[in-house]
């Protein structure tokens, strides 16, 4: 196929636009200072190029917004709803499907009913929302990413990977009764985008049939998932993106949706199940808390955009422009100076600012101060995962053990950017990287207890 040495263009062109602002230097300047430091902070109309979630910031198809004027409205039994779920059903296999309105509102609702205070949720990597509501639900949040994701320029193909070891050895010990959940993220969001393997994932299926513990994904991304399983592992060239998805979910016994990402819409999510009376529990409280079973906290217009969006979500047309753009991205942020965590993912890449910046120790963020100095120079913003977000701090906000790695994450938003843009940011870090001697640290000035980095506020050390 001569596809496989011409990359094909993204299969679709562009037809609304919107403006992005340049701010000046000064403006830039007083806008972070105002902000405390924190991205979350800023406005939008303060960003030239905004890398950081891709969750909820794609552009919607000509498809999505002619099917968002067909939907209904119907407080109950909404014709949005059945065109929906007869798309999520058809990807996922799963007989009960509630609509919630995000990701985080369906871990909630499954954890509510499905864990117990001193039960344990073992995941390769929880999220960050996820991990703040399995404790919110009395549990204790353990990860178990596999050996090879902690050398981050390895190019194994599955970094996301859980270590099929511990896993074992836990469910085996004295620990092993108490856990109440296995959750596997696809992709691994906590750790570089990377990939899980479908032998993985029926490895995971195994143990878990054995000790009788419940199995569940946490799909976001699941069909740049199986993006790289096809690309990646011996046996799946021949399936389609969907098939592979398909498989996933049937080798566990539910799932949890954040559909802003592979959902292709602004707001959305999704429960998936196979126990008919965990339905039934997480049903009430979804009414209770969300909205009725065909709705959520959803507008029919969500629903059938979602029910368009996932089709064309698994398309490898757009699947394989995607991936090509991220890798394109890659190397030309490697190239200008800057490593990257390897192999590049798909929804983002992670920028090793603890190996640019050495002269900062982890006590002085160097994650967050790259952070901060992609928005002086470039109106740039992303989203440290370093010692800010996941070191242990004192009650000073001083740090007492840090993150296992200070990166700074650049999320690609779905359909969105051109390759121009790609190039401005790559250029910015370009010049970043020539001198990153003259960059400061941070210290924290203040710092909500859960969730720190969407709260904190920080100033540059002298
Ligand atoms: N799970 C994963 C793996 C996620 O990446 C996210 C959100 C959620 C759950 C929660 O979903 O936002 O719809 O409530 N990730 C976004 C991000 C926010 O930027 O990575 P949500």
């Amino acid at each position: 196929m001569s596809s496989n040495r011409i990359p094909l263009p993204p299969p679709y062109r562009i037809k609304v636009v919107e403006p992005i602002p340049f701010l000046s230097p000064q403006q830039r300047r007083e806008a972070i200072t105002a902000a405390g430091y924190n991205p979350f902070n800023l406005r939008a109309d303060q960003i030239t190029v905004d890398l950081l979630s891709d969750s909820g910031t794609g552009a919607s198809s000509a498809a999505q917004e002619a099917a968002a004027a067909l939907g209904d409205e119907s407080y109950a039994g909404a014709r949005s709803f059945f065109r929906f779920r007869d798309a999520a059903a058809e990807l996922t296999g799963y007989p009960y499907l509630l609509p919630v309105h995000q990701g985080r509102a369906g871990e909630r609702v499954l954890f509510a009913n499905l864990l117990r205070p001193g039960q344990i949720c073992i995941s390769n990597t929880h999220f960050d929302t996820t991990h703040a509501n399995v404790e919110m639900a009395g549990a204790e949040a353990r990860d178990l990413p596999c050996r090879e994701a902690a050398d981050l320029d390895s190019l194994e193909p599955f970094k996301g990977n859980i270590d099929l070891d511990a896993l074992e050895r836990t469910l085996a010990g004295p620990d092993g009764s108490r856990v109440g959940l296995v959750l596997m993220t696809i992709t691994n969001n906590g750790l570089g985008a990377q990939p899980v393997s479908m032998a993985n994932l029926e490895a995971v299926a195994a143990i878990c049939r054995r000790y009788s513990t419940p199995f569940f994904l946490d799909a976001a991304r699941f069909a740049e998932n199986a993006w790289l399983v096809r690309q990646k592992e011996d046996g799946y060239q021949d399936l389609t993106p969907q098939q592979i998805a398909t498989r996933a979910f049937e080798l566990a016994d539910g799932c949890l949706i954040s559909l802003k990402k592979d959902g292709l819409t602004a707001i959305g999510g999704l429960i998936g199940l196979r126990d008919e009376e965990l339905f039934g529990r997480c049903e009430a409280n979804l009414i209770a808390t969300e909205g009725f079973t065909t709705y959520g906290g959803l507008a029919g217009r969500d629903l059938e955009r979602l029910a368009q969006g996932l089709r064309e979500v698994v398309d490898p047309a757009y699947l394989s422009s995607r991936a090509e753009q991220t890798a394109r991205f890659a190397r030309m942020i490697n190239e200008a100076g800057v490593d990257t965590v390897q192999p590049a993912g798909i929804h983002a890449l992670y920028l090793n600012a603890g190996r640019l910046l050495p002269h900062l120790s982890p006590g002085e963020f160097p994650g967050h101060s790259l952070v901060c100095q992609l928005y002086l120079d470039g109106g740039i913003r992303s989203a440290e995962l370093g010692s800010l977000y996941l070191g242990a701090l004192d009650a000073d906000h001083r740090v007492v053990t840090p993150a296992p790695f200070e990166l700074v994450r650049l999320a690609i938003p779905r359909r969105v950017y051109t390759e121009e843009h790609f190039a401005y940011v790559a250029a910015v870090l370009g010049a970043i990287a020539k001198n990153p001697e003259r960059i400061r640290g941070y210290r924290i000035a203040s710092a909500p207890e859960r969730l720190r980095h969407f709260k904190v506020r920080l100033e540059p050390l002298p």
